[in-house]
């Protein structure tokens, strides 16, 4: 079970690098905008974030993974990803240039970042 744990906690890695990758990219463009990518990368930490923390509960990782969950961080992280998965969403209905909903995006993204490792 833990190798398929692993590469769960390997595709939550490639979710974020989508998330934060499409937000970073465009920190020289002129006309920022939401692109699938933002949306993708949200989606992708969401599913393997609640994969984890489902093979975590259950038990199936052992006593001691199961009692170490920390249930504050995992809700701080799973409402903002959702904010930045609805952002996303209403991002890639609306004309460019998007701003401020790039900007909200990639700050909310790094806040769950702080979170993960200072929370
Ligand atoms: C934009 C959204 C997210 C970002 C940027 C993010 C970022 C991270 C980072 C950097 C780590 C590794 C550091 C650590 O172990 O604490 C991590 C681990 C983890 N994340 Fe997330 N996360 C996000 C969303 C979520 C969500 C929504 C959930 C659950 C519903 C979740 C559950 C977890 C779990 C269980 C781990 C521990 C993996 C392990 O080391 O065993 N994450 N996340």
């Amino acid at each position: 079970m833990e190798i398929v744990y692993n590469i769960i906690v390997v595709l939550h890695f490639v979710g974020l690098a989508m998330l934060l990758g499409a937000f970073l990219l465009q920190l020289t463009a002129k006309e920022k905008t939401v692109t699938r990518w933002m949306f993708d990368g949200a989606m992708t930490q969401l599913l393997t974030g609640l994969i984890m923390v489902g093979m975590l509960e259950s038990g199936v990782m052992g006593a001691e993974e199961q009692e170490e969950i920390n249930h504050v961080k995992i809700a701080i992280k799973l409402v903002i990803v959702i904010v930045v998965a609805i952002l996303a969403a209403v991002g890639r209905r609306r004309q460019s240039p998007q701003t401020a909903l790039w900007l909200i995006i990639g700050l909310l993204t790094l806040t769950n970042v702080v979170v993960a490792v200072f929370v």
